[in-house]
């Protein structure tokens, strides 16, 4: 069905629609975030066989902070122990870890778990898996003007240097942060269409593909029909 050669380089994914998911169920908000952990770990095999580059997956946005305290602690103990359980799988399977987004606001103990599971990583050379992570897209667009101002300021970068380069190598996923190319392919489920602060800058030419499938129940045959339309989509960048 789909065409081994032409696998999306980079797919980024927003993991959507775990509290309607629950809602369903009659469960509790965070069984929802729990299962799509699960679906998580399915879609993260099925990347690194397909040989996909980087997979990036949207797990807490800079805005989730506005949910309920039980909720968002919720999220990050379910990150803890599924990084915890999964770690040396990722390790055997090669997988590099990356965090894109500013986690050292999240609490202490997850703080610690997730510098253990980019370190233990850190020289793997398949398939790179980057949790957003207190990310927004905004927000690293402030932290990169800062940073540029900070040095028009000291002298070190002048008005006329400043290019798309100088703005995109300050992002997370910039040259000295995560290093992830843009996405080729940006995934959301659950039937919403919008971006929600995701990669902004990064999604410019990005193709989008929206299914109504809630996140727990998206399968490794969703990933493949959603590559599928991918690959039967002309991108031109502009040009003709
Ligand atoms: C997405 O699921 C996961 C996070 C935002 C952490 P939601 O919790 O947003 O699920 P819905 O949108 O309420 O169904
Ligand atoms: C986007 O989902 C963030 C994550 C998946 C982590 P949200 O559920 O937070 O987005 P909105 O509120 O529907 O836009
Ligand atoms: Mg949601």
């Amino acid at each position: 069905m789909i065409d081994q050669n032409k696998i999306p380089c980079h797919i980024a994914i927003v993991m959507d629609g775990n509290g309607r998911w629950a809602k369903k169920r009659n469960l509790p908000h965070l069984a929802g975030h729990n299962a799509g952990m699960g679906a998580m770990k399915e879609i993260i095999k099925k990347s690194s066989a397909l040989g996909v580059e980087h997979l990036t997956v949207y797990a807490f946005s800079t805005e989730n902070w506005k949910r309920a305290a039980d909720e968002v602690n919720g999220i990050f103990k379910l990150l803890v122990l599924y990084v915890d359980k999964e770690l040396e799988e990722l390790h055997e399977n090669n997988v590099k870890v990356k965090i894109l987004g500013d986690y050292r606001a999240l609490p202490k103990f997850a703080v610690e778990r997730i510098e253990k599971a980019v370190q233990r990583t850190q020289d793997n050379t398949g398939m790179q898996f980057n949790i957003a992570l207190n990310y927004g897209g905004r927000d690293e667009v402030v932290r990169a003007v800062k940073d540029i101002c900070e040095q028009i300021k000291d002298g070190s970068l002048l008005p006329e240097q400043v290019t798309e380069e100088t703005i995109s190598e300050r992002l997370y996923t910039g040259k000295n942060f995560a290093n992830v190319p843009d996405p080729d392919l940006v995934i959301r489920t659950s039937g919403e269409m919008r971006i929600s602060n995701y990669l902004l800058w990064q999604s410019a030419y990005s193709e989008f593909v929206f299914t109504d499938v809630l996140w727990p129940d998206f399968t490794p045959l969703d990933l493949e029909k959603a590559i599928f339309e991918y690959q039967n989509r002309e991108r031109r960048f502009g040009g003709r």
